[in-house]
């Protein structure tokens, strides 16, 4: 008995309030950003086979659903457009009565209280689905910087609150950021997918964008799997470029980054827990395999605990379902 520890650690694990006292990481509402897929039409919700409970939504049901949204208490969404025309330079990407623009003028016209993040790349308006204009099998770097730039210009001119390039082109961050300052957008943030991986874990997006790649991968502008440190580079050159909050993608199979870039550059950071991090949680649970509800915030808590001040989920809705509800 003499030698029994004095130290124990489940004197605060004694009760529910003590357990609530010595809470350290905390999931709130305002943590969520909630993925939306626009899609030419009236009246159209198509849910994504890979995504139960997503959908691909036209406008007019999309301002339905971000109404909904307001009043659960999400605060922000972020918007990917299906055009009703691709082409080989996505030019449906930039132009001002592209789908998105269109979403994003019909949100604003009818809702005050959501902030509209708008995701930049080409690889849902190209026919060839790249994230770039092609030079045979190769992706232009600074021509595919150029539309990028007028994407995020034209996404702003609609009146977008925030601008997210997921394209992964070099020099991105430090173009858009120049012309939206040139048109008079110096106060739109920019939100940077600043690491993200070549993953597999993108699969069910690309059926709820309709965006895979024609042929090859994404290897030559999305980061290696196997980088760390590469990660923290990217990081810090779109912070020197002017990103204001900087994303790592996917989320739960890098937690290690996450944390290594809050560390190591203090930024605002997201994380995106993507497509095939949701599917895995959603088809376990539907399996009856796990406990979804419970894996769902337990899959977002490690995302916060690991330094994300802010996660892209496609759980977001639900989510403040569940806050509501044990409130
Ligand atoms: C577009 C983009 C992708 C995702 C977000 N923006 C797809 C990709 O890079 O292939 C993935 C999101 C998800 O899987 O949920 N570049
Ligand atoms: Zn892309």
């Amino acid at each position: 008995m003499a030698n029994y520890p004095t130290k124990r650690l489940r004197r605060l694990r004694y009760n529910p309030i003590v357990r609530n006292l010595i809470q350290e990481t905390v999931l709130t509402k305002n943590d969520l950003i909630y993925p939306l897929f626009v899609v030419p039409g009236e009246n159209i919700m198509n849910e994504i086979k890979s995504m139960p409970n997503v959908f691909q939504m036209s406008i007019d049901v999309l301002v339905k659903e971000c109404k909904e949204l307001v009043e659960l208490g999400v605060p922000a969404v972020i918007l990917f457009g299906i055009p009703e025309n691709k082409d080989e330079q996505g030019s449906e990407a930039y132009s001002s009565n592209g789908i998105i623009q269109r979403a994003i003028r019909a949100i604003k016209a009818e809702i005050k209280d959501l902030l509209v993040i708008t995701d930049v790349c080409l690889c849902e308006y190209t026919s060839h689905g790249h994230c770039g204009l092609l030079k045979g099998e190769e992706i232009l770097n600074d021509e595919t910087v150029s539309l990028l730039a007028k994407e995020a210009v034209s996404h702003c001119e609609a009146g977008a609150d925030m601008i997210a390039p997921s394209d992964m082109m070099d020099g991105r961050v430090a173009s858009i950021r120049k012309a939206l300052d040139y048109k008079g957008f110096a106060n739109i943030p920019i939100m940077s997918y600043a690491v993200k991986y070549a993953s597999g874990y993108y699969g069910p997006f690309r059926d709820a964008a309709d965006s895979a790649p024609a042929f090859g991968d994404r290897k030559s502008h999305q980061m290696d799997i196997t980088n760390s440190e590469e990660g923290l580079r990217e990081a810090e050159s779109d912070v020197e470029e002017g990103a204001d909050i900087i994303m790592v993608k996917p989320a739960g199979a890098y937690l290690d980054i996450i944390w290594r870039v809050k560390e190591k550059l203090q930024m605002p950071t997201a994380a995106y827990q993507v497509s095939g991090e949701y599917s895995m949680i959603k088809a376990a649970g539907k399996m009856g395999w796990i406990d979804e509800e419970r894996v769902m915030i337990e899959s977002l808590i490690a995302i916060k605990r690991a330094g994300a001040d802010m996660i892209l989920t496609y759980f977001a809705k639900e989510v403040a379902l569940y806050l509501n509800k044990n409130k």
